[in-house]
């Protein structure tokens, strides 16, 4: 059994199979879990909605507090870290973390960058000793997690290797702080070109489910938890 904590992160509500306004990153969270669940009814699914809900951005009593040890804590601290507290345990008991992070302004959304602030610290997601010397920090996530990146934008050719791949800063942007505390399995689907809103959307959103199918297929495969275990 394995637990998925699926993330959303557009400002659009509903899912663009529902609504032509809906969002194409929902879309595709969406497919994952509802195929999932075809292939894993038992396994549990969280969903935190930071599109709808997003975190409160870090602020100053939040890094003091962090930076404290948890043992020489006020009380004050310990409520300035709650909603991070119980961000870390959410992730912490995912072993497959599925975000829906749309591009916006080709980085990921303020509301996602807000969620990753709250997730990356220290002491709970990795650690810093500066006693260790060059490389003070070190991650504490635990080995075994996959993390899945849904993404969808305006243009196109945004994928590696492609003409704006340059400019695209979301998935790198995702995946550098979730290595940095210990997530380095990643995947990632794509929706391009939805402001063309033609046949070329239609395709993209088809190869991006059918890749979403795939996807689940392989990862819900009973010797890929063996390997992953
Ligand atoms: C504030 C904002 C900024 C955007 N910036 C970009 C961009 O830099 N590049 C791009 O290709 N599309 C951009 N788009 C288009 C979105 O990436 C596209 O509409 C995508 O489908 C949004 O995700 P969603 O469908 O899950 O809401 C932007 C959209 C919004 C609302």
């Amino acid at each position: 059994m394995r637990s998925i904590l699926r993330i959303d992160s557009s400002a659009r509500s509903g899912t663009s199979a529902e609504n032509r306004f809906g969002s194409h990153s929902r879309r595709l969270t969406d497919r994952f879990v509802a195929r999932w669940r075809s292939h894993c009814p038992d396994d549990p699914i969280v969903s935190r909605d930071v599109g709808a809900s997003p975190p409160k951005p870090v602020s100053g009593d939040w890094i003091h507090a962090a930076f404290t040890p948890a043992k020489d804590r006020e009380a004050w601290m310990g409520e300035a870290l709650a909603e991070s507290d119980e961000l870390v345990d959410e992730l912490l008991s995912a072993d497959i973390i599925v975000a829906g992070v749309p591009m916006y302004n080709f980085g990921m959304p303020a509301q996602f960058k807000a969620y990753i602030d709250n997730i990356v610290r220290v002491g709970r997601t990795f650690g810093f000793d500066r006693s260790r010397g060059d490389v003070p920090y070190w991650p504490l996530v635990p080995e075994g997690k996959t993390l899945v990146i849904l993404s969808a934008r305006g243009d196109y050719d945004y994928g590696p290797g492609r003409r704006l791949a340059h400019m695209n800063h979301v998935e790198p942007g995702v995946e550098t702080p979730f290595a940095y505390i210990g997530i380095t399995d990643v995947h990632r689907i794509a929706i391009e070109y939805d402001e063309f809103a033609d046949q070329r959307l239609r395709a993209s959103i088809a190869t991006a489910e059918e890749a979403v199918d795939k996807l689940v297929r392989k990862l819900a495969r009973p010797e890929a938890h063996a390997t992953a275990a």
